[in-house]
């Protein structure tokens, strides 16, 4: 199974729809003031790294979250139209990142899932209609997280602790993180190889639970517990903007591999924080294989990070 997986792109297009006071104002003065804007650059960047993971003719797409800035309808519109070539040539799993609930409107109207619901509603992947059949939801309602996407011999579990907050934290729903685990439990019981999403980094690049204060899931140290328990094959998630690869270890010496993707839209001198993305191979519940693309400063395609990110 080849998985392409991108994160935190974060399209940008400023609406000052209710005045200077709104929350999606402060965010916008907030992206201004940290500097974001000097080195996000979706528009282009997406379309660069899109046109580039296509040659690697993957299986499946996932995308970890923060598709927008500041959650509003034209940046996810313009986004659903950037992945349009990878979302339309393959099964492709989606699910939000804090940005992309960033208001309680977007959060209650469900906005993401207008633009991206085909992806987010889980289901069994059919090749005679190229879609996912028979998911949690009808695509474009409220998604009732978490969900499980079937492809072959790979289940996705797709789960969502994203909640509208002036902080960057998030929290899972009441009683999220045990469903999440009790499908897990259920898909490694029929064989299946497990791919866990979140946007949420479970662990830091040192394997200790993520709990940097007003950035990290409230609850890491609860879906830590649960990932020790119903261990996945391979856990996907995105938020920190710096690429990297953990490893949860488990009694007995065996390992999750968690990749945190980084962010598929920046540009940085470091080849760890620049726009990127990774392919992985995923073979009998095993990382085969973790390839990431990055594009440097100044260069105009993407090229091999010189990490092999623990595998040969
Ligand atoms: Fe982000
Ligand atoms: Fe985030």
């Amino acid at each position: 199974m080849r998985i392409v997986h991108m994160t935190d792109v974060h399209f940008l297009r400023p609406t000052w729809d209710r005045g200077v006071l709104s929350k999606r104002a402060l965010g916008l003065v907030n992206l201004y003031v940290a500097g974001r804007k000097d080195y996000f650059d979706a528009a282009s960047l997406v379309q660069q790294a899109v046109g580039d993971a296509l040659q690697w003719q993957a299986d499946l797409f996932v995308m970890t979250g923060d598709v927008t800035a500041l959650s509003g309808a034209s940046e996810f519109e313009e986004a659903r139209e950037s992945f349009s070539p990878l979302l339309e040539s393959m099964p492709s799993v989606v699910i939000p990142g804090n940005h992309d609930v960033y208001t309680r409107g977007a959060h209650r109207s469900a906005r993401m899932e207008k633009w991206f619901g085909a992806f987010m509603s889980g289901g069994v992947w059919s090749e005679e209609s190229r879609s996912w059949e028979g998911g949690a939801c009808s695509p474009g309602e409220p998604v009732p997280w978490p969900v499980r996407f079937t492809l072959g011999d790979t289940d996705v579990i797709a789960t969502n602790p994203c909640r509208p907050s002036l902080r960057s934290t998030g929290r899972f729903s009441d009683g999220a993180i045990d469903r999440a685990e009790a499908l897990v439990t259920e898909s490694v019981a029929r064989g299946q190889q497990v791919v866990y999403l979140l946007h949420y980094p479970p662990v830091w690049k040192n394997g200790s639970p993520y709990d940097r204060p007003g950035h990290c899931l409230e609850d890491v140290h609860d879906l830590v517990g649960s990932l020790e328990r119903r261990p996945p094959s391979l856990v996907l998630h995105g938020h920190k903007h710096e690429a990297w690869r953990a490893d949860l270890p488990l009694p007995g010496g065996a390992s999750v591999p968690i990749f945190n993707c980084g962010t598929t839209s920046a540009i940085s001198p470091m080849d760890d924080r620049t726009a990127g993305y990774f392919v992985y191979e995923l073979e009998g519940g095993e990382i085969t294989q973790a390839r990431r693309r990055i594009l440097r400063p100044g260069k105009t395609s993407f090229e091999d990070h010189p990490s092999t990110f623990g595998r040969a």
